[in-house]
């Protein structure tokens, strides 16, 4: 059992590690652009009084090389990201769109995905022009009508990121680019972060040779301890160092006043409802959705801090046929079928509503003041 003194001693050095963490991983060549970018939007739609959604979206890589070849990757399409997006926009939201780079974007998601490829939704008229099918026109209609309002409006922001340490540099500085915004911020951090990293005092800078011809050839990284990943007796040897938990300090520093809500992946059904109320009450926030990697596009576990738990499921009549599993039981095959409506629809207004609530108990806890 954690002791009190234990308990604030772990919490001490969670924020330890993430100080030490800035101070001794690079800042990304193009942050400052970036944070730019997101200045000027953020400001422009907090004089509009409109509120700004964080969405992250994707997975991180961690780079073995710093002249990378080899890394490795975090499981996430970006579906869920770009889908969320899509619906905050439609709920009157400003989106950042924090993204794995070349991962699903809003609206081009409908037409960019591995078994939807835009050139099957095309056809030669007869008089030299490549149009729209006729059986798609609707749908592409409706799709480009939105995505067009949203640049004209200029409600859209797209940010994208590759590694674990351009994912934490950004969201730092985004999260305090948000801080004026108050309760009008929120952050839905969908991304799937790495829980490992090699540290830059332990990276080589060039490619890892397998070759043991050429092992003497290979750098080594600058820092006394040995490379995170190195060759020995054949075999490449990883040894990764924790990603310190950014959550706390996100929560706590970095967005104080803003609402957040976070995701928990997890295959086995028994963790799922255990390990989301665990991040909750260990970060403190104000949501975590839970979900299952082979029913994700059917269900969800929402946990909130009022002990609350509460299951979002795609309605039961618009299921796609054959999908069973209302009762949170294995959805069999669900990852080779869609279902008939995307459960962001319902997810996302969900929040908004929690949003406002937050933000009218804010609002009279300031006037109470
Ligand atoms: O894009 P799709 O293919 O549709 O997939 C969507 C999804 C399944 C990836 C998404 O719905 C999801 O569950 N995302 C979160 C997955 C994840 O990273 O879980 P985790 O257990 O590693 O992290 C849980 C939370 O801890 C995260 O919200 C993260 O913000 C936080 N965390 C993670 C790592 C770290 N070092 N510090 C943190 O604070």
């Amino acid at each position: 059992m954690p002791t009190a003194s234990g308990h604030a001693h772990g919490e001490l050095r969670r924020e330890t590690d993430m100080l030490d963490y800035f101070d001794t991983n690079p800042k990304p060549a193009n942050l400052d652009r970036q944070i730019t970018l997101a200045r000027t939007f953020i400001e422009q739609h907090a004089k509009d009084g409109r509120r700004v959604a964080l969405v992250t979206s994707g997975g991180t890589t961690v780079p073995l090389e710093n002249q990378t070849v080899r890394f490795i990757d975090n499981f996430s399409a970006g579906t869920r990201g770009a889908t969320s997006a899509e619906y905050f926009l439609q709920a009157g939201y400003a989106v950042i769109f924090l993204h794995r780079q070349f991962s699903l974007l809003p609206y081009s998601r409908h037409y960019s995905h591995s078994t939807n490829c835009f050139l099957d939704f095309m056809t030669h008229n007869g008089a030299g022009a490549v149009v729209v099918e006729h059986e798609y026109q609707h749908q592409m209609a409706e799709v480009l009508s939105r995505y067009r309002e949203v640049k004209r409006n200029n409600t859209l922001l797209l940010l994208p990121f590759v590694t674990v340490n351009e994912y934490l540099w950004l969201l730092r500085g985004l999260a305090m680019q948000m801080q004026p915004l108050g309760a009008k911020g929120l952050f839905y951090l969908a991304a799937a972060v790495s829980d490992f990293f090699v540290p830059a005092e332990r990276m080589v800078e060039h490619k890892i040779q397998s070759s043991e011809d050429f092992h003497e050839k290979a750098g080594h990284g600058d820092g006394e301890r040995q490379p995170a990943a190195h060759m020995e007796d054949k075999r490449l040897v990883i040894d990764l160092d924790p990603v310190p938990k950014f959550l706390k300090m996100l929560v706590d520093r970095w967005a104080p006043r803003s609402m957040i809500i976070s995701f928990k992946l997890e295959t086995d059904p028994a963790m799922l409802a255990v390990k989301s109320r665990y991040a909750l009450e260990k970060y403190s926030h104000h949501l975590v959705i839970g979900n299952k990697l082979n029913t994700r596009k059917w269900e969800v576990l929402f946990v909130t801090a009022d002990g609350g738990e509460r299951w979002i499921r795609v309605p039961a009549g618009r299921r796609t046929k054959g999908i069973t599993g209302a009762s949170g039981d294995a959805v069999e095959d669900a990852e080779q079928r869609e279902p008939a409506v995307e459960i962001e629809s319902i997810i996302v207004p969900e929040i908004a509503a929690m949003h406002t609530a937050l933000i009218n108990k804010w609002e009279s806890d300031e006037t109470r003041k």
